[in-house]
């Protein structure tokens, strides 16, 4: 959730460049398609 708020704050995973993360999906998304996208996210794992 933080990485997709705020890229570059939450920190580069090792052997990739820094800055690469849009970093406006926390204004373009809709609360709702914020949820769902996490959701999604959690079943990768
Ligand atoms: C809304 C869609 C996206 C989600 C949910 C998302 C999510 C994430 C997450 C959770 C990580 C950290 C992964 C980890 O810690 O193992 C990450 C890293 C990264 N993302 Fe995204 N991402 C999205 C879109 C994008 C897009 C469109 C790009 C580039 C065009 C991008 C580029 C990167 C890169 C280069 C990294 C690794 C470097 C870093 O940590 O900043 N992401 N993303």
């Amino acid at each position: 959730m933080r990485k997709i708020l705020d890229p570059a704050g939450a920190g580069t995973v090792a052997g990739y460049p820094k800055g690469v993360m849009p970093p406006m999906f926390g204004q373009t998304l809709t609360a709702k398609e914020f949820v769902d996208l996490v959701a999604f996210v959690m079943t990768l794992k």
